[in-house]
């Protein structure tokens, strides 16, 4: 979908001030009561480092008529933290439960119902509060209420603040397939927490691993080496801000250049073919599998960079230094099932033309075809 005229898309710099707080900062997972300084704001061309309790926000918002907050009930106290510093009354918060299985056409109905009684109109916002299974519904969802609506993202989680949070596409799952039905729809900003890496569970953060890491070996070797030693070390969100703020801006500038996908923008699907076709697949076991996203698409990439070297692309070697970084990064390497099983969800991919499968290969860390 072609944006409404009025909504820019989002656009971003980097900030030297997002390493101001390194030096404080404890170990993820850490749980320390300890506040961060700083949040961080892509609008316009730049990071706008914010203090938290700050009514910048506030200000930003002032064009829309009104402003509504979506939120994953997992991450209340963020999506508390926002309302309090854009002033968001209660009764314009909506909580819902997000998820890969409430990433659906119900839920978008229910948003739309919900904008539609509490008075949504052309000119009003959407606030999406959460991880990426959020920030693709709602962003969806406000893509096709009235023909569209203004909407940004509040990322919450690794994935979501380098990747999905950034870049437009919106979308939901259809006939167990993921993200069939959505839009090309941008956000107006993106605002990224990284304080909410606080609380994230470690499975989730490794599935934001997995993209973080993609992002380099797509675009940046120097920052793909430093990600690996910071993951497979005590990363800390100090640590972690600068190479969050290296991917976005990474992703920013691709899709700046290919908003719709109709070129470079597929590299950005490194590992995706089959990582959507395992999560298919193992949504089809009983019991259901359990790899994240992201998990699924390490495992993706490492196949990638198989068939690279099988294809002459990649010097020999790549797949098995990739392992060796992703397993020192605690992601898994190996197909869960033969890939003869992902066949039938790997022509499906939206990704496939003519019945042909694309694949993004990897030439080396930091140059992809
Ligand atoms: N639009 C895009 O360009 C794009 C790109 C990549 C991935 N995606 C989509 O993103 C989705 C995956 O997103 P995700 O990995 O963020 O999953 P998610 O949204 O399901 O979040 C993972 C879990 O973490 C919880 N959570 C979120 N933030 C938290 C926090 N700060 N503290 C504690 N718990 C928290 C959530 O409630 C959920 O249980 C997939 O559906 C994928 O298709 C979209």
């Amino acid at each position: 979908m072609v944006p409404e005229a009025g909504l820019e898309p989002a656009r971003l710099l980097r900030t030297q001030d997002f390493e101001s707080s390194a030096s404080t900062i404890p170990p993820l997972g850490q749980k320390t009561g300890q506040r961060y300084e700083k949040s961080h704001i892509i609008k316009e061309n730049k990071y706008l480092s914010l203090p938290i309790m700050d009514n910048s926000l506030a200000d930003i918002l002032k064009k829309y008529s009104s402003v509504f907050a979506i939120y994953d009930r997992n991450v209340e106290q963020y999506a508390l933290e926002v309302a309090s510093v854009a002033g968001i009354d209660g009764d314009r918060m909506m909580a819902i439960d997000a998820g890969e299985r409430a990433k659906n056409m119900d839920t978008v109905l229910r948003i739309c119902n919900w904008l539609l009684d509490a008075g949504a109109d052309r000119k009003s916002i959407v606030l999406a509060i959460g991880g990426g299974t959020l920030t693709d519904t709602v962003g969806f969802a406000a893509s096709i209420y009235k023909r569209g609506i203004a909407y940004a993202n509040i990322p919450t989680t690794l994935l979501a603040m380098v990747d999905a949070g950034i870049g437009g596409k919106t979308g939901i799952n259809f006939e167990d397939y993921k993200n069939m039905l959505g839009t090309f729809c941008q956000p107006e900003f993106t605002w990224v927490l990284p304080e909410a890496l606080q609380t994230l569970p470690e499975k989730e953060f490794r599935s934001g691993s997995a993209e973080l890491l993609k992002t380099f070996l797509i675009a940046d070797a120097k920052n793909y080496k430093k990600a690996v030693e910071v993951l497979s070390g005590t990363p800390t969100i100090g640590k972690m801000a600068p190479l969050i703020s290296a991917a976005a801006a990474i992703k920013e500038t691709i899709v700046n250049d290919d908003p719709f996908e109709q070129g470079r923008r597929r590299v950005l699907n490194l590992g995706h073919t089959w990582g959507h076709a395992i999560e298919w697949w193992q949504s089809k076991q009983t019991p259901a599998g359990t790899l994240s996203h992201g998990e699924a698409v390490a495992i993706g990439i490492i196949q990638a960079a198989r068939r690279s070297e099988a294809e002459g692309i990649a010097k020999k070697g790549l797949a098995d230094r990739l392992i060796a970084d992703f397993r020192a990064c605690g992601l898994p390497t190996e197909l869960p099932c033969s890939e003869e099983e992902l066949c039938p969800a790997m022509t499906k991919d939206k990704k496939s033309a003519d019945g042909q499968i694309q694949f993004v290969l990897i030439e080396k860390p930091g140059k992809v075809i």
